[in-house]
């Protein structure tokens, strides 16, 4: 099942979402459903807050990109109940968009590394370190669990010269090859 994107000026993307309990039902076939969502808006990560759901989940998939940085070659997951910890103080500054602010993208500063850990699919625990482009996917897909949009981390005087184009988009005044809807 492919389900609409919610976008900015949604309720859901401001709160800090909920953990997942291990007997959550479908959720199986509700990560499936976030990948094949996230393949049709060709994103290269979503969050469930994304698909209207207040959960602690998110999934990533940034293998097309393995050409380029063969690094990327496994980066296809479902993070579950994660935590996050930030790691050294090496930052980069990257363009970021997001599939719920359509035709917005900015350059946002990030720390180039992370430690993580979360359960799989099946409930296993487990932990790890990214970095580069994997640690930032995995820093931005956070963020939503916790109400944060990447907008929220560009410089004040930039925020302000999307107005416009937030105000649009919250009216879903904005032309994208997806089905979005704005929750409030
Ligand atoms: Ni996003």
């Amino acid at each position: 099942m492919i389900y609409p994107i919610v976008v900015y000026g949604s309720s859901v993307l401001r709160q800090v979402a909920k953990d997942i309990p291990a007997d959550h039902p479908n959720l199986k076939a509700l990560i499936s459903d976030m990948f094949d969502t996230m393949y049709k808006s060709d994103g290269m990560g979503l969050a469930a807050p994304q698909i209207g759901k207040s959960l602690r989940l998110f999934v990533v998939d940034a293998t097309s990109l393995a050409d380029e940085d063969p690094a990327l070659a496994d980066f296809k997951k479902a993070f579950i109940n994660p935590r996050l910890e930030l790691l050294g103080e090496d930052t980069e500054v990257m363009n970021e968009g997001c599939l719920s602010l359509p035709k917005i993208r900015e350059e946002v500063k990030r720390l180039n590394r992370v430690r993580i850990s979360y359960y799989d699919e099946n409930f296993n625990f487990i932990e790890e370190e990214y970095e580069g482009l994997k640690a930032r996917v995995i820093q931005h897909e956070y963020d939503h669990l916790d109400g944060i949009l990447f907008i929220d981390r560009i410089n004040p005087l930039r925020k302000k010269l999307l107005k416009g184009k937030l105000s649009d988009i919250t009216k879903c005044n904005v032309d994208v090859p997806y089905k979005i809807k704005v929750l409030k």
